[in-house]
Order: structure tokens, then C-alpha cells, then sequence
């Protein structure tokens, strides 16, 4: 059962944060109750959901608060479709604070058991790091889902993030999976970007599903732009679609 889905990898900018809202939007579509995880200090979750994490911060309603503070999760829970679980620029400052505790990668897992039976799907989106704000993801998580750009810098990360998801599986999380990497922002008259795509499907199938290529689009900015998802902006968007097939491919897992 795929539940809990953390959107990992330790490069920036690969649409991690994009990849969660459009398919969180495409689950929620087909009548799923989702709930999204920023657990990023940068907030671009949080801001994409139309939330000031400054606001938040002052009323103590961000992850911090949950991980670090003995906040309950419940509390912390902005509802709405989806519902939220909020960040903020003080997340940075939990990395050192998780590092002095005993269960320092479980403490996210913990938190979420409480809340977790209310909701069909919940999207972790990760920070652009493999340190402990990931690794709590990794361990909360029931399958790991990595957004990669079709450039030769990003694909070059992936044996990276894969050998950390070993590392977890062994240890802290025996039931982590990973669900596929996902290519995005693919250009397809693009020389490199097909070079890299074969390069990800040669080296990573049939051990690691690699998806269809997400299309780079500037939908994509002007959706970020507007709060909304590029789906719902603009589902004409080419290569849009292949958040739909995730959400099928999520719940016939389900079933
Ligand atoms: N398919 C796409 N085509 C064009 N632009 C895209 C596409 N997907 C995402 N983008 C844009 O690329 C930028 C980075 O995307 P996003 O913020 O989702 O990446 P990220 O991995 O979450 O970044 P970070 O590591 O900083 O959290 C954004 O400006 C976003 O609008
Ligand atoms: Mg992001």
C-alpha cells in the first residue's frame, strides 16, 4: 500500500515542490483526501498553497512546531484540499536541533501516525538535501518518488539518493520503496535531454521504474505564479498529463 510518498532528491530545482502540487491536484480530482508535508525551509509548498509562512511561524503552526516543539501534528493541520502541513525559514534551524536526539530520523514518522488514518494519500515534498530533514521523510515515508531534470548534473545525483534509500531500507524503514524516478522539464528536440533520458532508462530499468517525461513547459512558472496547480491553470499544458498517470499508477497500488 502506497501511502505516504516522499518527493526526494538532494538537487534543487528538478520540480520536487511542482511535481507534489500537481499530484496532489490530481488526486484530490479523483476524490482523494490528501494531505501535503512541506518539510523544505525555503516553503515553496507553503507559498504555492497560497499560505505566508511568516503568519504561520507567529502562530507556531509549521512543522517546526510539531517536530521539535511536542506540538501535535493534528494542530498544526491546515485544512482545506489539500490539507496543509506548513514550513517555514526556522525549519532550517531543527537540522542541528534533530541531530541531539536519540530518534533524530523518526521524529516526522512519529508525528504522522497520529493524523495519518485521516487522510488516503500524503505527499512529503523534501528539501534540496540528503540531511536529516530528508532522511525523517525517507523514514515516514512508504515509497519515494525522485523528480529529476533531464540534464546530464542532475541525473549524475541519482546514485546518490538511491544508495541513501538502501541505507534507509536496511535500517530505519524496511517497507521503503522506491515508486519511480521521474523525469521533468524535458525538451524533447532537445538532443541532451533525450541522451538523458535513455541514459536514466538504460541504467535504472527494469530494477527502478523510470515514468514518462514531464514536459518543460512555462505553464509551469505561470501556474507557481497564480497558487494553483499547472492542471488546474492550464490542463492543456503538454506533459501535464503524466501527473494523471501517477495518480492512477498511486491508486491501483491502493486498491
Ligand atoms: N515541467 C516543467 N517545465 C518548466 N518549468 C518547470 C517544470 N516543472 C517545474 N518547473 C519550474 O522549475 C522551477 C523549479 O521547480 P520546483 O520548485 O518544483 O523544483 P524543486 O525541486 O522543488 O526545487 P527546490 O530543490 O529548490 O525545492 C520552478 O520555477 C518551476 O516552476
Ligand atoms: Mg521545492
Amino acid at each position: 500500500m502506497v501511502k505516504i510518498i516522499a518527493l526526494a532528491n538532494q538537487k534543487g530545482g528538478v520540480g520536487k515542490t511542482t511535481s507534489t502540487i500537481n499530484l496532489g491536484y490530481a488526486l484530490l480530482q479523483r476524490r482523494k483526501n490528501v494531505l501535503v508535508v512541506d518539510m523544505d525551509p525555503q516553503s515553496s509548498l507553503t507559498i504555492y498553497c497560497g499560505l505566508d509562512p511568516r503568519v504561520l511561524e507567529q502562530q507556531q503552526r509549521t512543522v517546526y512546531w510539531s517536530l521539535m516543539k511536542e506540538k501535535d501534528m493534528e494542530d498544526i493541520v491546515i485544512p482545506g484540499n489539500p490539507a496543509v502541513v506548513a514550513s517555514s525559514i526556522h525549519l532550517a534551524s531543527a537540522e542541528p536541533e534533530l541531530i541531539t536526539l536519540w530518534d533524530s530520523a523518526t521524529v516526522l514518522r512519529d508525528k504522522l501516525n497520529s493524523i495519518k488514518n485521516q487522510y488516503d494519500i500524503i505527499l512529503i515534498d523534501c528539501p534540496p538535501s540528503l540531511t536529516l530533514l530528508t532522511i525523517n521523510a525517507l523514514a515516514a515515508a512508504d515509497s519515494v518518488l525522485i523528480p529529476v531534470k533531464t540534464d546530464y548534473l542532475s541525473i549524475m545525483g541519482i546514485p546518490l539518493l538511491l544508495d541513501t534509500v538502501e541505507k534507509m531500507q536496511k535500517r530505519t524503514n524496511t517497507r521503503l520503496k522506491v515508486f519511480g524516478v521521474l523525469p521533468t522539464m524535458f525538451n524533447s528536440r532537445n538532443t541532451h535531454d533525450n541522451d538523458c533520458l535513455n541514459d536514466l532508462r538504460q541504467s535504472l530499468e527494469p530494477r527502478i521504474h523510470v515514468f514518462d517525461p514531464v514536459k518543460r513547459s512555462t505553464s509551469f512558472d505561470r501556474s507557481a505564479a497564480e497558487g494553483k496547480s499547472t492542471l488546474e491553470l492550464s490542463p492543456e499544458t503538454p506533459g501535464v498529463e503524466v501527473y494523471n498517470s501517477l495518480a492512477e499508477t498511486i491508486i491501483a497500488y491502493e486498491a
